[in-house]
């Protein structure tokens, strides 16, 4: 039988009930019952930099719906001041935070039991980053890949302090409401590390206060590829549009993006993401989207060329997406009630981010408020 700490990190995977009923005998039932009994604390962020992509869905969003339950705490931020650290225009920005809280509503996030809600809209976020800037060593952040990749292709040596910090807002971010687990890609794991890292050795100047956090994802569909060029994540900046789908994207760019899709000199389906991005990149999506393994989705497309697997492809995307962007039109006219929940969402997050807060600058000795 497996032990406690090993049931632990299989089912963080996994929604409470799915996960019981689906691997458990009676025994282990039990003892899995009592430690999902624990209330755990989810929480993540989406920048608004754009529409989202079908990366972001299956990597992050998919799993932020499917967590949802009455008896866990769960924030979502719209991470705008992240955002911050590639300049848009202010148009762009108020527009960004609309799209994403409209896009969030529309894949079925549910702001009356998870708190939806813009990160600069509660300053603790910044001041608990100031203070994780100063136990984080400079060096610790400097072989950060990101920063790597982004000091090799700037022109300005790195561009500015608030991308080299980055990682320690993000930080600040899951700390603040000492969470537990975090549903998102494959890019976030190393930022998960640090945060982790950091939580330790606060934990061990200050006595035990933040928990250890664990990451949610699917490997089959953590790291969504680029369709015009595979050997690259689907980003929200990549240069090409033809190269990520939207959520808003109509039935026929979804059809037509994917036809387009760049694979190889191969007609057979068959799945090697290693050597065969391209079109493992299909099969990880088609997975994704009908809840399906690799093996599964080869068999189903054992008869086909990669032509027509592109069409059933497409078709699982369409079905999935096609509620989701009629949903999102209909939703993101109404900016008054989208600032409303984003509101309602900041007020509740601003009460556990000042009572941790308090708590960490007690810790701190920085909170002279009680005088014994
Ligand atoms: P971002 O758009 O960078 O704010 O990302 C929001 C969430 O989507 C994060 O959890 C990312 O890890 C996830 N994500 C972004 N791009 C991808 C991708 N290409 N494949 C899977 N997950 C992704
Ligand atoms: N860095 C994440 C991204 O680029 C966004 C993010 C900010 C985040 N804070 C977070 C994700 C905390 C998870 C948890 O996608």
């Amino acid at each position: 039988m497996r032990n406690i700490s090993s049931l632990r990190c299989l089912f963080c995977a996994y929604p409470k009930n799915k996960f019981l009923s689906k691997y458990f005998s009676n025994q282990v039932h039990r003892k899995a019952e009592q430690i999902i009994n624990e209330k755990r604390v989810i929480f993540s962020g989406i920048q608004p930099t754009g529409i989202p992509h079908i990366g972001n869905y299956l990597g992050a969003l998919k799993h932020w719906v499917e967590l949802q339950n009455e008896s866990d705490d769960i924030y979502y931020s719209i991470v705008d001041l992240h955002s911050l650290t590639i300049p848009k225009s202010r148009d762009f920005m108020r527009d960004s935070i609309f799209n994403i809280t409209a896009c969030l509503l529309a894949c079925g996030v549910n702001p009356d039991t998870t708190v939806v809600y813009q990160q600069s809209s509660v300053p603790e976020h910044t001041q608990l980053s100031w203070v994780i800037g100063c136990i984080v060593p400079v060096n610790r952040l400097k072989h950060l890949p990101q920063w790597k990749e982004k000091l090799e292709s700037s022109i300005d040596g790195g561009g500015h302090i608030g991308r080299y910090t980055y990682p320690v807002l993000q930080t600040a971010d899951i700390l603040l409401y000492k969470a537990t687990h975090v549903p998102a890609g494959e890019d976030q794991a190393i930022h998960l590390v640090l945060t982790n890292e950091f939580a330790k050795s606060f934990n061990r100047m200050h006595g035990k206060f933040f928990p250890e956090t664990q990451m949610i994802s699917n490997p089959t569909f953590a790291r969504i590829r680029d369709f015009r060029d595979p050997r690259v994540k689907m980003s929200k900046s990549s240069p090409s549009i033809n190269g990520r789908i939207e959520l808003t994207d109509t039935d026929s760019e979804i059809h037509s993006k994917i036809k387009r899709a760049v694979t190889d000199c191969t007609s057979q389906v068959t799945y090697d993401p290693e050597n065969r991005p391209g079109v493992s990149n299909l099969i990880q999506i088609h997975c994704g989207m009908c809840n399906i393994t690799p093996e599964e989705a080869c068999a189903i497309a054992c008869n086909m060329d990669t032509g027509k697997y592109k069409s059933l492809v497409a078709d699982a995307v369409i079905d999935q997406l096609s509620p989701i962007r009629e949903k999102y039109l209909n939703i993101r006219k109404d900016e008054v009630k989208l600032k409303m929940v984003l509101d309602h969402g900041a007020e509740r997050a601003r009460v556990v981010a000042k009572s941790n807060w308090e708590s960490i600058r007690e810790l701190l000795g920085i909170n002279i408020a009680e005088i014994s």
